[in-house]
């Protein structure tokens, strides 16, 4: 068994999904709030299988999270679940401080005690992996060497901050107690499922909507994206033969800026759902820029692909064209989301657990 937090979010249902889609048949528990980025609907496809189960609970609660800890008796937990939105951390970073830092205290500390009653060799096999961003190093110059395990924490924004504070805490676990954590820090993700509140599912969906396709200040911003199930299989390497207290970097060797991101979406918009006039990109519309937005990201994965094998089997161009076709076929997952739809179930369905 092993337990997952944030399995209803973007990275964590593709990691959901991609665990019960291979060979293997591990039971998986899923532990996750349901904020307004969790959404079950990613998860109807195994929500009935016998060997899932979902958990409704914020990482921070004490008295549950170690109620399911004893509960389901994981073998390892694979930390996903964050505040994640950049914007949204500008505007309430009191949410971010509350689940990325104090949420992962809880989870550590109650994984710990269970840790420590363990027998061996269940003692000695377990492991937390934790799920971090590589928005902690801040932000390069265009000419600077790409981030690596060395690269010293510099974060810049309250939700880079707060992840940051979440990566000192797991290391000082190991440090301290022992505790056998092993740290993944990821540049950008794209791909099926992800909340229309980043920049890509943002610029595929006003492009079909008509509406405009923001670009934050003069759009010469530079990300290096990953295709989400690419993210996963490193999680899932690293989860498996990721060395106790190591961090490993993950990306994919693909910085764009983000107006080559966007273009490259209206080019393959173009081709597959061509307008009667004019090219999406006409839709181009500067606005105001994000405050302390970071320049550049990039990521040198050398040590993950030397000592763990990762090799990402997607490039950008097929990652995003696969992407795009996805938003383009998955028209009730993406009503759902923009109507809210898909959180009155969840209202419903815990008013009538609680008996309302
Ligand atoms: P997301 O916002 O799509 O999903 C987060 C999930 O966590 C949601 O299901 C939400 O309901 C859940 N959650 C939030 N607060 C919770 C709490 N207090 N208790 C329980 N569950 C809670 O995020 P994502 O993009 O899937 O990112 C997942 C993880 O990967 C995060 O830790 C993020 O920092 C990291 N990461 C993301 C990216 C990226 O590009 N999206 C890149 C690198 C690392
Ligand atoms: O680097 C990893 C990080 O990538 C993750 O840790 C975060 O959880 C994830 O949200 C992401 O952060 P970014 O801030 O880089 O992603 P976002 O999609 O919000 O923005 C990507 C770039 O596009 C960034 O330079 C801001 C810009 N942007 C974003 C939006 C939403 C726009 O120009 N317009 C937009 O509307």
């Amino acid at each position: 068994m092993i337990l997952v937090t944030g399995g209803a979010g973007f990275i964590g249902g593709n990691f959901v999904l991609q665990w019960f889609a291979g060979e293997h048949n591990e039971p998986l528990v899923n532990v996750d709030k349901l904020t307004y980025a969790g959404n079950l609907d990613t998860l109807s496809s195994i929500s009935e299988r016998d060997d899932y189960f979902f958990e409704k609970v914020d990482i921070a609660d004490e008295a549950e999270i170690k109620r399911i800890i004893a509960q389901y008796q994981p073998r390892a937990i694979v930390h996903f679940a964050a505040e994640s939105h950049v914007d949204r951390s500008i505007t309430d970073p009191g949410a971010f401080v509350r689940t990325n830092v104090v949420g992962t205290f809880n989870l550590l500390e109650q994984a710990r005690h269970y840790w420590n009653d363990l027998p061996e060799p269940q003692k000695s096999e377990f492991r937390f992996l934790h799920v971090s961003t590589d928005e902690v190093y801040g932000t390069l110059e265009t000419n600077d060497p790409a981030f690596c395990e060395t690269t010293p924490y510099q974060p810049n924004s309250p939700y880079s901050a707060s992840k940051a504070g979440s990566d000192m805490l797991v290391r000082a676990y190991y440090h301290t107690y022992g505790f056998p954590v092993v740290t993944t820090n990821c540049s950008n993700n794209y791909g099926p499922y992800q909340f229309p509140e980043k920049l890509i599912p943002v610029v595929i969906l006003n492009a079909l909507a008509g509406k405009p396709l923001p670009i934050y200040g003069n759009g010469q911003n530079i990300r290096d994206w990953l295709y989400v199930g690419d993210h996963c299989a490193a999680i899932r390497l690293a989860l498996a033969n990721g060395r106790l207290g190591e961090t490993y970097v993950v990306g994919g060797i693909n910085e764009k800026t983000n107006m080559e991101v966007v273009h490259s979406i209206c080019t393959i918009l173009d081709e597959v759902r061509p307008r009667d006039a004019g090219s999406y990109a006409e839709q181009i519309t500067f606005v105001k820029d994000r405050p302390g937005h970071d320049a550049r990201y990039a990521i040198n994965p050398e040590k993950i692909q030397t000592e763990l094998g990762f090799k990402p089997a997607h490039t950008f161009e097929t990652g995003l064209r696969e992407t795009v076709l996805w938003y383009l076929n998955n028209n009730e997952w993406i009503t759902r989301v923009q109507t809210g739809e898909y959180t009155q179930w969840v209202d419903q369905h815990y008013a009538q657990a609680r008996g309302v």
